[in-house]
C-alpha cells in the first residue's frame, strides 16, 4: 500500500472513532493560550464538522487533487483575515498526530510518517497565503 492510501485508511478509522475531533481540539486548545484566544467565540460543534472536511482536503490534495480548497483556507487564515500565525500550524500538526496515535490503534510508524508528509505538504499551501 502506498503512503497516501495508508493515510486515507487511517483517517477512516479516526473518523469512525466517536471522540476523535473532541480529543483533537482538547489537545490543540491545550497547546497554547494563543490557540485558545482564536477560538473564544467559536461554536466548537460546528468547527469539528468543518475540520472533518478540512483534513479530508489535505489528504485529497496529497492524492493529487488541485489545491483550490487549501488556497481558500489560506485566504481565511491569512494575516489580513483571521491572522493565524504560521508557527501555530506546528502546534496543530502535533496535536493531530497525537490524536491519531490515540484513536487509530493500527497506525504504525509508516502510517504516521505518511500522515506527517501529507500534513506538511497541505499546510505549506495554507501558510503560503499568510502574507498574500
Ligand atoms: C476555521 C481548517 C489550522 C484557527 C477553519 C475552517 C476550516 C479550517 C475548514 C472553517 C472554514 C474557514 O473559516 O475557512 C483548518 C485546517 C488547518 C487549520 C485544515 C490546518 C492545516 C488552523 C490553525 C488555527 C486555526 C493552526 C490557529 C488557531 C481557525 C479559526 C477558525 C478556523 C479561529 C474560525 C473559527 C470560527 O468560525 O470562529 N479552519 N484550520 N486553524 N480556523 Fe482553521
Amino acid at each position: 500500500m502506498n503512503a497516501t492510501d495508508r493515510v486515507m485508511q487511517s483517517y477512516g478509522r479516526c473518523c469512525a472513532s466517536p471522540a476523535f475531533f473532541d480529543d483533537f481540539y482538547r489537545h490543540f486548545l491545550a497547546s497554547s493560550p494563543a490557540v485558545r484566544e482564536k477560538f473564544v467565540n467559536t461554536d466548537m460543534a460546528a468547527q469539528k464538522l468543518l475540520l472533518r472536511q478540512g483534513i479530508l482536503n489535505l489528504v485529497m490534495h496529497a492524492r493529487g487533487m488541485p489545491d483550490t480548497k487549501l488556497r481558500a483556507l489560506g485566504c481565511t487564515h491569512a494575516r489580513t483575515a483571521m491572522d493565524i500565525r504560521p508557527e501555530l500550524y506546528d502546534l496543530w500538526l502535533e496535536a493531530l498526530l497525537k490524536t491519531i496515535v490515540e484513536h487509530d490503534k493500527q497506525a504504525d510508524a509508516a502510517t504516521l510518517q505518511g500522515w506527517r508528509e501529507v500534513l506538511v505538504k497541505g499546510i505549506s499551501v495554507i501558510k503560503a497565503g499568510y502574507n498574500a
